[in-house]
């Protein structure tokens, strides 16, 4: 894409994931845990983190969606596909791209949180879009505090382009 202006490389990215990973090996210690990936967004982010985690750990995916089309959240969350496995009594951790105004987060922690006791639920962003914000709902860990733009790259999107970039950038 053209005139895209870098917020984070590649470097970045990947020391800042290997930090957040060292809190998390922390926390679980040996515990087993189950590491649930939202799609499509958290893809990248999700399997460059598992490869640091070192506690035994199976991989969930789900599918939500919310943005549709354009660059403003629709408000409305949408579960593609929600299928996942018994969680009661799990240690569960739900790995996100951007936790932009929560409504997905919130959606998701109430749907776990409905339908099963954990043991633990923990929610792990990349990215914390904190001024957009519209419900209560704040991560456990992520990565960098961002601004109110529309960032694209390492697994967000633009219209569906994008994902596969190594830096996460912003139209200039
Ligand atoms: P929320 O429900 O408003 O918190 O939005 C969460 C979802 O919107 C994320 O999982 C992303 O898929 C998408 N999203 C939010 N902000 C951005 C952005 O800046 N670029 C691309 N996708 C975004
Ligand atoms: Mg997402």
């Amino acid at each position: 894409m053209e005139n895209l202006k870098i917020l984070f490389t590649e470097e970045q990215i990947q020391t800042r994931i290997k930090e957040i990973a060292d809190e998390i090996n922390q926390l679980y210690k040996d515990e087993e845990i189950i590491a649930i990936c939202v799609l499509k967004g958290a893809v990248l982010f999700a399997v460059d983190l598992v490869k640091h985690l070192k506690m035994p750990l199976k991989m969930e995916f789900i599918r939500l969606s919310s943005y549709g089309h354009g660059t403003t959240s629709s408000g409305k969350v949408h579960a593609v596909d929600i299928s996942l496995p018994d969680l009661n009594d799990k240690n569960v951790l739900i790995i996100e791209d951007i936790v932009d105004t929560g409504l997905t987060a919130k959606f998701l922690l109430d749907f776990i949180n409905g339908n099963f006791k954990t043991k633990s639920t923990k929610f792990c962003s990349l990215l914390d879009k904190k001024i957009s914000r519209a419900t209560d709902v704040e991560p456990d860990y992520y990565g960098f505090e961002v601004d109110d733009k529309f960032l694209v790259g390492y697994g967000l999107d633009d219209e569906g382009y994008c994902r596969n970039l190594k830096y996460i950038g912003y139209k200039n």
